[in-house]
C-alpha cells in the first residue's frame, strides 16, 4: 500500500500591529527618507504589513500557528512525531538551539519527537514540506508539524526604502498526516549558490560582535528577473512528475514577495488569476511563512475544499526555489 503525506489541518498567525503604507512613509518621512503609499502598491502590490512587539518570538509565533493547526486537524501535541520549522529569523544567534526545539518545549511536547529547523529563506515551507513527505512516505512518521514563522522586522534596514516597505512577520503551519489518498503529489527543490549575494544578510558573528552588515540586503531587480523565470520552470516540473496538466490546478499558492511576479507565474502558467490565492497585499512578504499563512487564510474562507488540487511554489535568498502539488 502507497502512504502519502496529506494535510490535514492548517493554522497561522500575525502580530496584532498592522502598519499601513502610508504609517509607514509618514514615520520614514520623519528620518527623511522619501516614499509612498503609490510606489509601494504599485510596485509590490503590497497595501499592509505585520509587525511584532519587542518581546515576541519566531518561536512564539511558531507556535500559535502550530496550535491552531492541530487543532484542525484535531490531534493533540503530544502526537507529533517530527517538527520541521522553516525560518530566517530564529529565536536565537547561529540558529541554536533550533527554533524548532524551543517551539517544541513552548507547545508542551514531552515525547522527545525529532526536531529541526530548514534554511531556505522564502523557499523554507517549500523545502519543509518535501522533506516531511519524504519521511511519512518512508513509513518513519505519522504526523509531522511543518511551520514557516518570521520575524522579518528584526533584520529590516529602515533607513533602506528599497526593502523595509517589502517585508513583514507572521507564521503559518500544517499538519501533514500519512494518509492512504493521496495528499503531496509531486515536489521539486533548487538552489544555484553562486547567486547569494542577490539577496542576504552579508554579516556574521566573531569574537562576540557582528562583523559586517546585519541587516537584509537585497538587489531587487535581480531577485525579481530569476524568480519569473525559475518559478515558471519548477512548476512544470511538479507537473510532469505528477503526470498532471495545468488546468487540473485549482489553486496557485506562490510566495507571497510581489503581486507582479505572481501574475507573471500564472500568465506564463495560462491559469486565470481567479486561481491565484493573494495576501501579500495585506501581509506583506514575511518570507518562509507566507505560503503557508496564504494556505491557511483559503482554506478557513472555505476556497481551498478537500480534493482541490494546489501547487506551492517558492522562491528566495540562497538563490533558493522549490515546488509542490498537493491534493488537499
Ligand atoms: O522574498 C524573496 C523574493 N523577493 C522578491 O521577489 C523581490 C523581487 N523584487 C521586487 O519585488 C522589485 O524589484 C521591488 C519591489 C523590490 C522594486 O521594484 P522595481 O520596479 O524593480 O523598482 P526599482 O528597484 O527599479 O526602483 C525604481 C525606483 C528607483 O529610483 P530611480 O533610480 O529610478 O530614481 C528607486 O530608488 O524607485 C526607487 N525606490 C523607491 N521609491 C519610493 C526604491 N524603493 C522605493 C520606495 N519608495 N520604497
Amino acid at each position: 500500500m502507497t502512504i502519502y503525506a496529506k494535510i490535514t489541518g492548517t493554522g497561522s498567525v500575525l502580530p496584532e500591529r498592522r502598519i499601513s503604507n502610508d504609517e509607514l512613509a509618514k514615520e520614514m518621512a520623519t528620518r527623511g527618507i522619501e516614499t509612498s503609499d503609490e510606489w509601494i502598491v504599485t510596485r509590490s502590490g503590497i497595501s499592509f504589513r505585520h509587525f511584532t512587539d519587542d518581546k515576541t518570538k519566531t518561536s512564539d509565533l511558531a507556535a500559535e500557528a502550530s496550535r491552531r493547526a492541530l487543532q484542525a486537524a484535531g490531534l493533540d501535541a503530544q502526537q507529533v512525531d517530527l517538527i520541521i520549522l522553516a525560518t530566517s529569523t530564529p529565536d536565537c544567534l547561529g540558529g541554536f538551539p533550533s527554533t524548532a526545539c524551543i517551539m517544541q518545549e513552548k507547545l508542551g511536547i514531552t515525547n522527545q519527537c525529532a526536531a529541526f529547523d530548514i534554511q531556505a529563506v522564502c523557499s523554507g515551507f517549500v523545502y519543509a514540506v518535501s522533506v516531511a513527505d519524504k519521511f511519512i512516505r518512508a513509513g518513519m512518521y505519522k504526523n509531522v508539524l511543518v511551520i514557516g514563522a518570521e520575524i522579518f522586522s528584526r533584520i529590516l534596514d529602515f533607513n533602506d526604502r528599497g526593502t523595509c516597505v517589502l517585508f513583514g512577520d507572521g507564521a503559518g503551519a500544517v499538519v501533514l498526516s500519512a494518509s492512504e489518498t493521496p495528499g503531496v503529489l509531486a515536489s521539486a527543490q533548487h538552489a544555484d549558490g553562486r547567486h547569494r549575494s542577490i539577496l542576504c544578510v552579508p554579516g556574521n558573528v566573531a569574537n562576540g560582535a557582528i562583523q559586517g552588515q546585519a541587516f537584509l540586503h537585497m538587489d531587487g531587480q535581480a531577485v525579481f528577473k530569476l524568480a519569473v523565470t525559475v518559478l515558471d520552470k519548477v512548476a512544470h516540473e511538479v507537473l510532469d512528475a505528477a503526470g498532471m496538466q495545468t488546468d487540473q490546478v485549482d489553486w496557485v499558492i506562490p510566495h507571497q514577495a510581489n503581486i507582479r511576479i505572481m501574475q507573471g507565474t500564472m500568465k506564463k502558467l495560462a491559469l486565470p488569476m481567479e486561481k491565484l490565492i493573494v495576501t501579500v497585499d495585506q501581509h506583506g512578504n514575511t518570507s518562509a511563512a507566507s505560503i503557508p499563512l496564504a494556505m491557511d487564510a483559503a482554506v478557513r474562507d472555505g476556497r481551498i475544499k478537500p480534493g482541490h488540487t494546489v501547487m506551492i511554489e517558492g522562491v528566495g535568498g540562497g538563490f533558493t526555489w522549490g515546488a509542490a502539488l498537493l491534493t488537499m
